[in-house]
């Protein structure tokens, strides 16, 4: 009963409703076609001529001249020169917006290391400070509070929260992650007294099946994070992580000469 009510109110409804609406949409159509012409008249009366700039109906529509400065925008009313002076000048505009070779951006940190095995080896000859000097002990503190968050995020699943190598992602072999990570408290790492450089060059660069982080840390955070493998370092070989400590820097095993182990800026 309800079914065929509704089937009969549609079929009886919908008839004239369409025939109304046909009537309306011609209406529009015509209306809509005088106003084009009505437009494309005035619009090629405006053309630009001698001082006479030209007009634009509803520019800001279809041409975004200033609020997107290097997108081809060229619009030939409303312009001095024609479309082979726009491009030019666009062109000019995209040559100059170009950064001199050798421009550091803003917040930027050049490393002047390849990633090479002799580059490494330099950088941990050379980077043996780490520029962060924490001056008091709440310093150091949040030094490694903000080392210890970046590490947890972006090197505890592999190296493992204590740095002894077996993070979640491995878990001794049976995680999905096949490639046993560096474990910072072995006597590789702490007794052979490794620099800082070791840290910073395998951040940048990774270190043959570890990716590269150069994109996911910047040259403070970085440095942060050092401090806090340090601190765990101490913490497995049961001395203080304190502000000494996180100040003294680490001499290489790797130098040669003492003066390959002198601080030089980086
Ligand atoms: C996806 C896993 C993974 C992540 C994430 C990861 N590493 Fe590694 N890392 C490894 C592996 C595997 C090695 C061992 C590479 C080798 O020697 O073959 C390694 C090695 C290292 C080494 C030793 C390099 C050397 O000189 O022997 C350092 C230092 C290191 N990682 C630091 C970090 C730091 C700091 C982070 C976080 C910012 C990090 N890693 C994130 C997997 C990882």
């Amino acid at each position: 009963m309800q079914k065929k009510f509704t089937q009969n109110t549609f079929n009886l409804t919908t008839q004239p409703i369409y025939n109304l609406n046909m009537k309306k949409i011609q209406k529009q159509l015509s209306l809509a076609i005088a106003a084009c012409v009505v437009i494309g008249g005035l619009e090629s009366c405006g053309r630009a001529e001698g001082n006479f700039q030209g007009r634009e109906y509803m520019p800001d529509m279809a041409h975004t001249v200033t609020y997107e400065g290097y997108t081809y925008g060229y619009y030939h009313n409303n312009r001095w020169g024609g479309e082979e002076n726009y491009r030019q000048f666009y062109k000019d505009k995209i040559q100059n917006a170009k950064p001199l070779p050798g421009t550091i951006a803003r917040g930027q940190q050049v490393y002047h290391y390849q990633d090479t095995e002799d580059e490494r080896t330099r950088a941990m000859n050379e980077i043996t400070q780490n520029p962060i000097k924490p001056q008091s002990d709440e310093e150091l503190k949040a030094v490694l509070e903000r080392g210890k968050n970046l590490y947890t995020i972006y090197c505890a699943v592999c190296h493992g929260e204590k740095g002894d190598g077996n993070g979640t992602l491995y878990n001794n072999g049976s995680g999905p992650y096949p490639n046993k990570p560096a474990s910072y408290i072995s006597a590789d790492f702490i007794k052979n007294g490794d620099s800082d450089g070791r840290y910073y060059h395998a951040i940048v660069y990774g270190k043959n099946v570890m990716m590269p982080h150069a994109d996911k840390l910047n040259h403070t955070e970085r440095w942060e994070v050092i401090h806090y493998i340090r601190s765990l370092q101490a913490a497995a070989n049961q001395t203080k992580y304190d502000l000494a400590a996180a100040n003294r820097g680490k001499a290489n095993v790797v130098a040669t000469d003492s003066t390959a182990t002198a601080a030089k800026p980086h």
